[in-house]
């Protein structure tokens, strides 16, 4: 079933503060194989933001992406409710397609169980997303 169109409740300075969160946390980042750093900033109910950066690791497959480990840090914290996030992947090339910033498959996975309200952005781009725009009929765990 389609989710209604999701409430605009973060604005435009929430919204900057958010992506530029999610640059600094790119710039701590852990990306010495693909050399691309990804940044996350999570926008809790509570009004806390929680960070998150890949980290990847010598056995490749290893790897983390920046937003599993800002959902991981909201969840960890105890926050129920995720309002918002900001994806900024600092090292995308200037011609690179917009969406080569937007999130992974595994990334959208996990959108959709831990913060399926969340408005989703993409620092630098003036478009949002639901995860519904992005993941539409996600697997949902039914037993
Ligand atoms: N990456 C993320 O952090 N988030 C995504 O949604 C896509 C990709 C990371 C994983 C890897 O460390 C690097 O970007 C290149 O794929």
């Amino acid at each position: 079933m389609k989710k209604p169109v999701l409430e605009k409740i973060v604005g435009p300075g929430l919204r900057k503060q958010l992506s530029d969160e999610a640059r600094l946390a790119a710039e701590r980042a852990y990306a010495p194989y693909s050399k691309f750093r990804v940044g996350a900033a999570v926008l809790a109910s509570s009004g806390t933001i929680y960070r998150g950066a890949n980290i990847e690791n010598g056995c490749y497959g290893l790897g983390i992406c920046a937003e599993r480990v800002a959902l991981a840090a909201a969840t960890v914290a105890g926050e129920q409710k995720l309002t918002a996030i900001a994806i900024a992947c600092i090292d995308v090339s200037a011609d690179a397609p917009a969406h080569g910033s937007l999130p992974c498959g595994a990334c959208r996975q996990w959108l959709a169980e831990m913060a399926p309200d969340a408005q989703i952005f993409i620092a630098g781009e003036t478009d949002s997303y639901s995860i519904d725009d992005l993941l539409p009929q996600a697997f949902v765990l039914g037993n």
